[in-house]
Parts: structure tokens; C-alpha cells; sequence
């Protein structure tokens, strides 16, 4: 069950098929659950032939692993407080044309897209997504619910906390902290470490 069925959720769907494709452990997506999908994503689901199930509260009544397909990770940490401690498993998916190294933990809900890059001894928090074409270097943490969007790197040695977004393309240097429920803008570059709850932009990020 995809939860979320925004453009972010609809990706994920395209996810499970490319990996059912590559002949990895099959998935069968049984639908999506929203609680106020727009006519244009079930237009969107229709083409993809899927369909909406119902609200996200839904899932309580399902036996069913579950994945959250929702990009702005505050909404996604809002989502996982009401969904995790119904005990259902949350989908770990990684896409086939994603390279994950030796010796990395990923938590349940992790999702990589196609292109990103995890390399060694990195710990992903539950519902952690690395995005198209993201990088990870060795020794770093992320905690849940971060969100890498596509073409961020998030340098060796780094400490991310939870619910943070790193924007498109922004790079966090090695060895920086970024605090719990922060925003790296799209573009920026990370060369101190960014306090809890705080909006950096620029280079140097500030
Ligand atoms: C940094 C960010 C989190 C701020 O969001 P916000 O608080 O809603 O900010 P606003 O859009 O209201 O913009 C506030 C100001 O910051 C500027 N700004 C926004 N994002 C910026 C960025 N990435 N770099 C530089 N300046 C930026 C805006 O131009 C605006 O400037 P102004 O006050 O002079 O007009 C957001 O713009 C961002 O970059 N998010 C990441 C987006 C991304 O990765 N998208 C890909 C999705 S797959």
C-alpha cells in the first residue's frame, strides 16, 4: 500500500514496478491511501492503473506492508506518527539502477530512487527517501523521516537529524551536522553545521 498519492507517492509506484521488473523480491502494490486526493492524481493513478483505496487511516484495517510516498518530510513525520503504531512493516525499496554499498543499515520505509548512491557504513533512519541521482558518503546518519532530494550530496561523516529536508542539488560538507526539522534550500552548500528548525540557503549556506 502506497501512502500519498501525489507525484512523490506515484514515483514510488513506478519503483516497485521497476523492481519487480529486475526479478528482485516481487511486490504487489494494492493501491494508494490519501486522505484528500485530487481529481488530477486519480486521473494520474488511473493511467498508471492503480487506483485509490480510501483514507490513510485505512490502514488499520489491512494486513499489509506500507510505504509513505510523500516528499515534504514534515508531512511525511506527521504521517508516520499516526501509521507506525499500527505494527504494520514498512516496505524497504530500493531501485535497481540505485547503488547501495557494504555495510550500510536501512531502516524500514527506506526508499532509494534510481541513481542515488549510498556507499559504506551509512545508518538510514525509518522512512529515510534518497532521491534520483542523491549521493551518501561513508560513516554518515541520517535519522528518520530526511529527505535527500534529487542530485544532493550528503558528504562522509555527516550527522542529519530528523525530518530534515536537503534541497535539490545541495551539497552538506563533510563531517556538518543539520539539526532536527531544518531546510537545506535547493542549490546550497552546507559548510557549518545548521542548528535544530532553522531555513539555510546559498553558498555558504546561511
Ligand atoms: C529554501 C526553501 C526550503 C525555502 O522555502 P520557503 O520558506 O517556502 O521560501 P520562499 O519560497 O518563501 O522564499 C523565500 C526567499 O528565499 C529565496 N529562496 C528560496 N529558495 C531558495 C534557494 N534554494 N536558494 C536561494 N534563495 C532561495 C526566495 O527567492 C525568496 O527570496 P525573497 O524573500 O528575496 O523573495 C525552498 O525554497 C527550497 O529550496 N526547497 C527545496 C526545493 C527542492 O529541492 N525541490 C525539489 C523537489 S523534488
Amino acid at each position: 500500500m502506497i501512502v500519498g498519492c501525489g507525484g512523490h507517492g506515484r514515483e514510488i509506484f513506478g519503483i516497485v514496478a521497476a523492481i519487480n521488473e529486475a526479478g528482485d523480491v516481487p511486490w504487489k502494490v494494492t493501491g494508494f491511501l490519501d486522505d484528500s486526493p485530487s481529481d488530477a492524481n486519480l486521473r494520474c493513478l488511473d493511467r498508471l492503473g492503480t487506483a485509490w483505496l480510501g483514507p490513510t487511516a485505512l490502514l488499520a484495517q489491512l494486513d499489509t506492508h506500507f510505504v509513505i510516498g510523500i516528499g515534504d518530510p514534515r508531512v511525511r513525520a506527521r504521517v508516520a506518527a499516526e501509521l507506525d503504531p499500527l505494527g504494520r512493516p514498512a516496505a524497504r525499496l530500493v531501485h535497481p539502477a540505485a547503488t547501495v554499498g557494504l555495510a550500510n543499515e536501512l531502516g524500514e520505509g527506506v526508499v532509494i530512487f534510481a541513481g542515488a548512491r549510498i556507499t559504506t557504513n551509512v545508518t538510514l533512519g525509518r522512512h529515510v527517501h534518497i532521491n534520483q541521482n542523491a549521493t551518501v558518503g561513508h560513516d554518515s546518519v541520517l535519522a528518520d523521516c530526511v529527505q535527500v532530494n534529487p542530485s544532493a550530496a550528503v558528504s562522509g561523516s555527516c550527522t542529519i537529524g530528523r525530518d530534515v529536508l536537503i534541497g535539490t542539488n545541495a551539497s552538506v560538507l563533510q563531517g556538518r551536522s543539520v539539526g532536527a526539522g531544518s531546510r537545506v534550500g535547493a542549490n546550497a552548500c552546507v559548510v557549518r553545521d545548521v542548528t535544530a528548525g532553522r531555513t539555510v540557503k546559498g553558498v555558504p549556506a546561511a
